[in-house]
């Protein structure tokens, strides 16, 4: 067999170019397009990242102005993608209903010959928010909500659908930035298997179907509704302690910690953290955080691994009343920014990505007639 722990899932490989991001660089640390992440978290609005990534500069104040009131007015649902979105089932995960969502409007919106690209990433970016929550509202409450609200922000958009008011400055904020920090991460698989889509010259709606795909899973961005999951299980810090300390004798993954490509710490982390940090007091209740720190400590203390960027995530979430079902699907509203800078950019020079495989099977065999087999 392989050696995996060396080979396995092109760990350390550079499998292409990307001038969108850097991850962990030397010097760089977290960056889009040359901006420093720390920088974007404290000043940029998601909309400027979006735009950023999408066109490559950060907006002037008139084209940012164009851009909102662009997204503003492709929130519309049409009405055949509402009836599909009734149609799933209320016990689906709402990843396959984006899943489906963006699927079947690849069918009554076909992207065509690519001149439309940026149009059809826009759409995506815009109305991805308004599947989610309309999908949601609908099962849950049993109402069709208005998914063209009048909400600048993304955030406030998605806190509006949720919760039938505008939200506070803090929450939309928050939310903001946590869609800010999941925005664009290189090559991690949920990109790179849009890229690999993209490179057979598919279209953008098939490559974030499958992106999509990829993200849902718990080793991936899932790991936010699985950290949600591990938080609540415990009452206080001291079980948090004990449970985790368990859990590692058992040699069970802890979903929210480590990394591929980090080795020491996870920058993201620490924006989310203080986010916590500060909605557990708005909220007057800091058992939820301080079990999320007392994790974070046996994590570092037992395995020296750190809490990545969907640890914290999810606590943020569950402060402003997000149901824990919905927090990957928050990931995808986000990152289909940095999936579709990546569509356009595989475009921009595209190579079929096809690489080789390590035969590890039997030797050539002679064929045996069927009755003749053992
Ligand atoms: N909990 C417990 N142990 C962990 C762990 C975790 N979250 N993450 C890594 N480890 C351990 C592995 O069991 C392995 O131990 P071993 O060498 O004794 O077998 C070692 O650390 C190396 O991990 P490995 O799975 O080989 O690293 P990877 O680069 O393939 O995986 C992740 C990276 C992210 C998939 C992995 O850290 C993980 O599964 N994390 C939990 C899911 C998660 O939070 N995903 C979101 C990532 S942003």
């Amino acid at each position: 067999m392989a050696d995996n722990k060396k080979t396995g899932g092109l760990a350390g490989v550079t499998a292409g170019k990307t001038a969108l991001c850097t991850v962990g660089k030397e010097g760089a640390g977290l960056t889009y397009l040359g901006y420093d992440i720390y920088d974007l978290a404290d000043n940029a609005t998601f909309e400027e990242v979006a735009y950023l990534l999408l066109h490559g500069k950060l907006p002037t104040r008139a084209e940012l102005d164009a851009y909102i009131a662009k997204i503003k007015s492709l929130r519309g649902l049409p009405d055949a993608l509402k009836v599909v979105l009734e149609m799933i089932p209320a016990d689906a995960h709402p990843m396959d209903v984006l899943r489906t969502g963006v699927s079947f409007l690849g069918n009554i919106e076909p992207e065509g010959d690519f001149s439309n690209q940026q149009e059809t990433a826009d759409r995506l970016l815009a109305c991805l928010p308004s599947m989610m929550v309309y999908w949601h509202r609908f099962h849950t409450d049993g109402i069709r909500i208005d998914t063209e609200t009048d909400d600048d922000s993304i955030a406030g958009h998605i806190l509006h659908m949720l919760h039938d008011e505008a939200p506070s400055e803090l929450h939309e904020k928050s939310l903001s930035t946590t869609l800010i920090l999941y925005a664009e991460h290189e090559f991690n698989a949920s990109t790179f298997a849009g890229r690999v889509i993209t490179g057979t010259l598919s279209d953008m709606h098939s490559a974030v179907s499958g992106a999509i795909g990829a993200l849902r899973g718990p080793l991936h961005g899932g790991a936010n509704e699985a950290a949600m999951e591990l938080i609540q299980r415990f009452a206080n810090a001291e079980e948090a302690t004990e449970g985790v300390l368990g859990m590692l004798e058992r040699k069970e993954l802890i979903m929210g910690f480590g990394h591929r490509v980090y080795t020491t710490s996870d920058p993201r982390n620490k924006v989310n953290k203080a986010m916590s940090k500060v909605l557990a007091s708005e909220k007057g209740d800091m058992t939820l955080y301080e079990v999320s720190e007392a994790i974070e400590k046996v994590m570092w203390d037992e395995k020296k691994l750190f809490a990545n960027a969907d640890f914290f995530a999810a606590s943020v979430y569950h402060f402003m009343g997000v149901p824990t079902y919905l927090f990957t699907p928050i990931f995808v509203c986000s990152r289909i920014t940095g999936w579709a800078a990546h569509v356009m950019e595989q475009r921009a020079d595209n190579k079929l990505i096809r690489p080789a495989a390590e035969y590890i099977g039997p030797a050539l065999q002679e064929w045996v007639e069927i009755d003749d087999r053992d």
